[in-house]
């Protein structure tokens, strides 16, 4: 089911900080900073050859990644998202065997703009998985 990595989400304090870290010790190219309100995170995208890196900074009151940085004040990897071809079918079948999806379990548009999901990460050893339709 599973395809390809699209990217790696690190969650970070500051992510101009962040950014520069990046920049100057890997080499990266680093994407304009783009607020996402709606998501409740600020987010840079490094690309690489075949999957991206995202910093996510909180954004806003309600975060989803605030909690996460309370328990990580220096940051550290939120989720990973991988691709499937068909993300409505990708839910029935995890929700049929079992598997806990976040949220109302009806795929919702993502920061790429495509349907997502995420998997509770309780029933996959402690790593939040976002599915991302290709
Ligand atoms: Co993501």
């Amino acid at each position: 089911m599973i395809k390809s990595l699209n990217h790696i989400a690190i969650a970070v304090p500051d992510i101009a900080k962040a950014a520069n870290q990046y920049r100057e010790h890997l080499g990266a190219v680093v994407s304009e900073l783009t607020q996402q309100p709606e998501h409740g995170v600020s987010v840079v995208f490094i690309e690489l050859e075949n999957a991206k890196i995202e910093l996510l900074e909180p954004l806003g009151e309600n975060s989803p990644i605030a909690k996460f940085l309370e328990r990580n004040p220096q940051g550290g990897i939120h989720h990973i998202c991988l691709e499937v071809d068909d993300i409505t079918s990708a839910s029935e079948k995890l929700k049929s065997e079992g598997v806990r999806i976040l949220g109302s379990s009806e795929p919702k548009i993502g920061a790429h703009g495509k349907p997502v999901l995420f998997l509770h990460p309780k029933d996959f050893f402690s790593t939040l998985i976002e599915l991302e339709e290709k």
